[in-house]
């Protein structure tokens, strides 16, 4: 494919752009790391009032195009990207990497395109070959997903159309967390990707995806937090990154902390990178 046929939605990311991210990405495919669980990188785009989206079941444009083309090369440095079914259902997104120099734009085949990854307990996303993720597809610039749910026999003519596509099913359990509610676990989450030799995962949203993956039991599966930060406000009403509050000793204490953290301005936008504060 010479530069002329590359996709009119290829993006740029500049090498000089991508030394400060260095720190914060997976190790290099096949470098072994003896954990049983797939590297974990929190990423998504937030308003000044961590608001992901103007409301729910809305898509809202947040980073500018230097951002964009940022997410989409952290797409290119992992095995899998993950998004909850509320953003699969308002979204309807292509869920692939856009960057020049993976596949389908200016590289062959699918190389260094991650496996979207769609958590949906109850399967209830009704995708149809006219889903953009099988848009994608055919035209050989992404990949089938596979769908995380609990259901142990999910509707048979959504699975025979996953299949159709190289796609899955994946069932795992629900489990009740300690304040009642009816949850896959992130650890048997991860460590099923891992499983599928999905090395890595970049968890992208939505709210309730992210706020869960923040929860005191989870956020220890965190390897890196990568987050862009728009100069807006979007006003109450939004979907709302803000993880269960914590106690120790019947006190407050702040959910999450992130600690070796980095701060780069990228266009209007800034990028902060962190790790978690265990
Ligand atoms: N700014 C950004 O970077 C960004 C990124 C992504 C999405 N978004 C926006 O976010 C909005 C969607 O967010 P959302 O909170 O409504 O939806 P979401 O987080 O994408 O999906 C939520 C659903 O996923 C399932 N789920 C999540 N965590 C689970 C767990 N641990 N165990 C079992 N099921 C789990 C539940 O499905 P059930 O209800 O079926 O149980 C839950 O209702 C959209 O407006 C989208 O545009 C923004």
């Amino acid at each position: 494919m010479t530069t002329a046929e590359l996709p009119e939605d290829t993006l740029v990311f500049a090498d000089e752009c991508k030394a400060f991210l260095e720190p914060y990405m997976p190790p290099k495919k096949g470098s072994g790391t003896a954990s049983d669980i797939a590297w974990t990188t929190l990423t998504f785009a937030t308003s000044l009032d961590s608001q992901l989206a103007l409301s729910p079941g809305t898509r809202t444009v947040l980073s500018g195009p230097d951002s964009k083309a940022m997410t989409h090369y952290l797409r290119s440095r992992h095995d899998a990207i993950m998004i909850g079914v509320g953003t699969v259902v308002a979204d309807d997104p292509g869920l692939n990497c856009r960057l020049k120099g993976v596949g389908g734009y200016g590289e062959v085949g699918l190389k260094g395109q991650p496996r979207p990854v769609i958590i949906d307990p109850k399967a209830r996303w009704n995708f149809s070959d006219t889903s953009k993720i099988f848009c994608m597809l055919r035209e050989g610039r992404g990949r089938a997903p596979y769908i995380i749910t609990s259901l142990a026999m999910p509707p048979p003519e959504k699975t025979a159309l996953l299949e159709r596509y190289g796609g899955k099913f994946i069932t795992l359990p629900l489990v009740t967390s300690p304040d009642g509610k009816e949850q896959l676990e992130w650890r048997s989450i991860l460590a099923a990707l891992k499983k599928e030799g999905l090395e890595s995962v970049m968890v992208e949203g939505g709210g309730a995806v992210i706020n869960s993956l923040l929860e005191p039991r989870s956020q220890e599966f965190i390897e890196s937090v990568i987050v862009t930060i728009a100069p807006t406000w979007l006003g109450q009403g939004g979907v709302v990154v803000s993880p269960p509050r914590r106690f120790e000793g019947g006190q407050v204490i702040p959910a999450s902390r992130l600690t070796s953290v980095c701060w780069q301005p990228f266009g209007e936008d800034v990028v902060l990178c962190g790790k978690i504060k265990l």
